[in-house]
């Protein structure tokens, strides 16, 4: 029997720092809790300044740090993504708006979610700061933010989708050190 496999889909503006980040984070845990049968995860931007390029060299730096290597190619948002995906996470409300505009019913609109709705440590959902002028600090809290709210983004969907989990998570510790283990997307 196959399984109907759950869409989910990050969004930034170039797709080259903050939503390749926030893929890998979330393709880590869901590896990390052995779900990735029931998953199709992938990131976009809603800019095509960037269009086929790798992510972000400090974007990818900082995440091979936590353990993640980050293979993605850049890609723009598209309508049809409404049809392929069920969470759309845009990270900032210049990129919601602009995905809420290409919006062709209430059901589209309702599969999307400012992604820090899903951090447990801030209420009101701020927008994940803009890394790409700054230096290296601005991509790794990028990165601490994005990996919070994997975490808790993968919680409510095994809540609200019913999987079945049949081991229990490790602990996740949001330091900057290096894991000595490697995930890729
Ligand atoms: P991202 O960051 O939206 O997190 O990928 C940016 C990447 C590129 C540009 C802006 C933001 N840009 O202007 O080229």
């Amino acid at each position: 029997m196959s399984i109907q496999k759950i869409g989910v889909l990050f969004v930034c503006l170039g797709n080259i720092c903050r939503s390749p980040a926030a893929e890998g984070a979330f393709k880590h845990i869901v590896r990390e809790r052995e779900l990735e049968q029931f998953f199709h995860i992938d990131s976009c931007g809603t800019a095509n300044y960037h269009i086929g390029e790798e992510p972000n060299e400090k974007t990818v730096k900082v995440a091979a740090g936590r353990g993640i290597v980050l293979k993605h190619k850049c890609r723009q948002f598209s309508a049809r993504d409404f049809q392929r995906f069920d969470f759309i996470l845009p990270v900032d409300r210049s990129n919601y708006r602009s995905i809420i505009n290409q919006a062709a019913s209430e059901e589209d609109k309702a599969k999307v979610f400012l992604l820090r709705e899903f951090d447990p440590t801030v209420s009101g959902a701020p927008d994940v700061p803009d890394p790409y002028y700054g230096d290296i600090g601005g991509f790794e809290h990028v990165q601490d933010i994005v990996s919070r709210c994997a975490v808790s983004l993968l919680d409510h969907i095994i809540k609200t989708r019913n999987i079945q989990v049949f081991s229990e998570p490790e602990p996740e510790e949001y330091s900057t050190e290096s894991e000595d283990f490697e995930d890729d997307i």
